[in-house]
């Protein structure tokens, strides 16, 4: 049981269900941000300052700066299974727990990616602009005519947790030849679970007829989507990034949907989000949606109640169930 007098002080750095505050607020000394401002990096310092923990979101950077000017914080737990937002071998260095929030979204962003693929492939959203901005006057034989995904091969980028589902989710209820590219190559049986043959960059790239990105955002995967690679597509293929900003060049993204070098894209995640090139803005064939992945609200909720699982179980035993980095014995 924590003791009241000594409860360990917990920043909570953005809107969150109302439900897991309160758990929280139950152990902890809390510091909320309920009107959900987004801080500023100086902001987040003074909100940390003399803090223990801190419940976080990809929204915050997690800087050695940070972590020097807040030397009594022990754990930031995200609520995102990615956490490029924090400076890993600071924190560890700083003896910082990380903690993330794999596993529970991972059905619900491989439902997203193949929607985002399906729509882009079936131009969703461009066919509905043009009905609601009254041009549907007649039907005609190739109005808005896009491409297959049952039977077409899907290149997969990145062939972790969500990788694997979505290539499930193609091989298994749409019939799709699956090829992917990872760092490491699955085994065998992981490899037949989703029926995802293993091939080297440049033969994904060539091969797919819809590409999707789910690797993580690193130095090293930085624009490994830019104008060289945008080249090696087929002209009718699309590309589907759920991943994050930054691993595409969206510059060259855009210069290859308006050349029409690649058929069209779907975009979850953008460089410099939430703002979104200007050139992205004025190409027809992009479907553009706001970060919204893993949103349904069971699987925020329950990647809220991990976060928040992380800080209490650190707090109440020092381990947690989802780290990200690992500390030396204290
Ligand atoms: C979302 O982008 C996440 O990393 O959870």
């Amino acid at each position: 049981m924590t003791n009241q007098t000594s409860r360990p002080k917990v920043t909570v750095c953005r809107g969150i269900f109302p439900e897991v505050l309160a758990q929280l607020e139950s152990v902890f000394d809390v510091v909320h941000n309920q009107q959900d401002d987004v801080w500023s990096a100086q902001e987040l310092i003074e909100r940390l300052q003399g803090q223990d923990g801190a419940f976080t979101t990809g929204s915050e950077r997690i800087s050695g700066e940070l972590l020097q000017a807040c030397p009594q914080l022990k754990i930031c737990a995200n609520m995102a299974v990615g956490f490029n937002n924090f400076d890993l071998p600071a924190m560890t260095a700083a003896g910082v727990q990380g903690t993330n929030a794999p596993d529970v979204l991972t059905e619900t962003t491989a439902d997203f990616g193949f929607a985002l693929m399906m729509a882009t492939a079936r131009r969703v959203a461009e066919s509905e602009h043009f009905l609601r901005a009254g041009h549907w006057t007649r039907w005609s034989y190739d109005m808005f005519c896009g491409s297959d995904i049952h039977g077409a091969t899907l290149g997969i980028l990145g062939m972790g947790r969500i990788g694997q589902a979505i290539a499930k989710r193609g091989f298994h209820g749409f019939g799709m030849k699956v090829v992917y590219h990872n760092r490491s190559r699955l085994a065998p049986d992981l490899e037949a679970s989703c029926g995802a043959q293993y091939v080297d960059k440049a033969t994904l790239l060539a091969q797919a007829d819809h590409l999707v990105l789910v690797l993580p955002y690193s130095a090293e995967s930085h624009h490994t989507i830019g104008a060289a690679e945008l080249a090696l597509m087929k002209p009718s293929a699309t590309l589907t990034n759920i991943a994050r900003g930054g691993i595409v060049d969206d510059a060259a993204l855009a210069r290859a949907l308006r050349e029409r070098q690649i058929a069209a894209a779907g975009l979850d995640v953008f460089e410099g989000e939430p703002s979104v090139h200007p050139d992205l803005l004025n190409v027809p064939n992009v479907v553009l949606t706001p970060h919204i992945a893993s949103a349904t609200l069971a699987t925020r909720k329950a990647m809220a109640q991990l976060a928040a699982d992380n800080l209490m179980r650190f707090f109440a035993s020092g381990e947690v169930l989802t780290p990200v980095n690992t500390l030396a014995a204290r």
